[in-house]
This record gives C-alpha cells, sequence and structure tokens, in this order.
C-alpha cells in the first residue's frame, strides 16, 4: 500500500518548501519583452506561460502582482515572446531583477534589443526565436469563491514568428536544437531537455 501526503493548500502544505513549482515541472519560459507608453523597453520572464491555442495561435503568461510587463501591455497591447535557451539562462535571470519601469532590462542583462515587424516591442536579438503578439485578453484571476486575486493573465494572437533557420530541418523546428532552458521548482532549478520520446495518438 502507497502512503501519500495529502493537504488542502489553503491550510498550507505541511512540507519544507511548496511543492507546486516543482511538480507542474520543467515549464517554459515566456520571456515577455514589452514597450512602455512612454517607449522604454521591458523584458522578464514569467514561467506561469503557455500555449493555449493552435489557429489563431495563442500564448499566454500570469503575472502574481501587476508588473512592468502586464502594464505595458494593457497600455500598448503588444507584447513579444523570445526562447530562453540553455546559452540564454543567464541573461534570463538577470532580466527578472525587481528594477523601476524606467530601467531597461535588455541594457541590464546585456542584450540586443532587435526590432519586431509589426509591433513596436522589441525581441531578444541573441534569442533564435521570437513570436511578435498582440493583446487579446487581460484577465483578473479568482478563487474558487469568486473573490478576486492580485494575479493577471495576459492572453495574445501570434501575429509574426521568428525562427534562427539553423533550427529547421528539412522545414522542421527541432525543439532539441532550440536547446530551451525550463524551469523547475525551488529558488533556482531548471532543467534542458533530455529524451526524445515519440507515441502517436490512437487512430493516427
Ligand atoms: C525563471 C523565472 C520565472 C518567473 N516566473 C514568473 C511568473 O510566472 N509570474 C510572475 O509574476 N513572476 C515571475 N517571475 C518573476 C518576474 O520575472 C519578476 O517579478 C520581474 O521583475 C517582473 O518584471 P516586470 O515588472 O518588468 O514585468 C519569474 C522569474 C524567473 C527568474
Amino acid at each position: 500500500m502507497s502512503d501519500f501526503h495529502v493537504y488542502e493548500p489553503a491550510a498550507g502544505h505541511g512540507l519544507r518548501h511548496d511543492p507546486l513549482n516543482a511538480i507542474i515541472a520543467p515549464r517554459p519560459i515566456g520571456w515577455i519583452s514589452s514597450r512602455g507608453a512612454d517607449g522604454v523597453a521591458n523584458l522578464a520572464p514569467y514561467s506561469f506561460f503557455n500555449a493555449f491555442n493552435y489557429k489563431p495561435p495563442i500564448i499566454g503568461f500570469a503575472s502574481t502582482g501587476w508588473k512592468d510587463s502586464v502594464r505595458n501591455i494593457e497600455a500598448t497591447g503588444e507584447f513579444a515572446w523570445n526562447l530562453v535557451t540553455r546559452a540564454l539562462g543567464p541573461a534570463m535571470n538577470a532580466s527578472s531583477a525587481p528594477v523601476p519601469p524606467s530601467v531597461d532590462e535588455f541594457t541590464l542583462a546585456g542584450l540586443t534589443a532587435a526590432p519586431c515587424r509589426h509591433i513596436a516591442a522589441p525581441r531578444v536579438a541573441e534569442s533564435p526565436v521570437a513570436f511578435e503578439c498582440r493583446l487579446t485578453q487581460l484577465i483578473r484571476l479568482t478563487d474558487a469563491a469568486g473573490g478576486a486575486i492580485d494575479t493577471w493573465l495576459v492572453l495574445g494572437e501570434v501575429i509574426t514568428v521568428h525562427i534562427r533557420t539553423d533550427l529547421l530541418t528539412d522545414g522542421v523546428y527541432d525543439t532539441l536544437k532550440g536547446d530551451p532552458l525550463l524551469r523547475g521548482g525551488g529558488p533556482a532549478d531548471y532543467f534542458t531537455l533530455g529524451e526524445r520520446v515519440q507515441m502517436l495518438r490512437p487512430g493516427a
């Protein structure tokens, strides 16, 4: 017979560390670039991030608190997503510093801001993949009782995709070659990709 540690989050987890982020892991990182209404560029990582639709492509991230990225995206209706590779990990980490909106995290992290095609927000020139996005919904989350919480879900339609061509093999995007850095739990855990496992859906 197996034992389980069972807890109700509202009453505390009863462990040394909250296991949630270590269980829902590894997570892709939403490295989000935006521009303030005042023109200052902004860049920050969000690991409460994923893709939610294929056609049109919709991606989203959640900000715990009304952070600069959310403020900029609400003001301009635009943002870009940039792939964090293993090599870009230190720069991604540097861009998460809690600095005032007047600070451009591209400069802070030693990165180059490249222009996007359709939006004023810059993308990270050093990143091999970037998506230009237009805000579709900005949703304040609620708890199960319907009470508003200070977390904001930003959803955007991907309107332009930039892929460095060396990541395309015979027209197929090579996820392993992209070498994404993925977020784990705790203050410092990240993962990189291991083995590729293939499985077709029933009937495919
Ligand atoms: C790997 C990583 C993942 C993060 N994920 C989130 C997240 O999902 N939501 C969030 O609110 N903050 C997250 N943070 C913290 C933000 O990056 C940090 O608060 C940052 O200063 C926000 O920047 P901004 O105010 O320019 O938007 C993360 C930090 C790191 C290093």
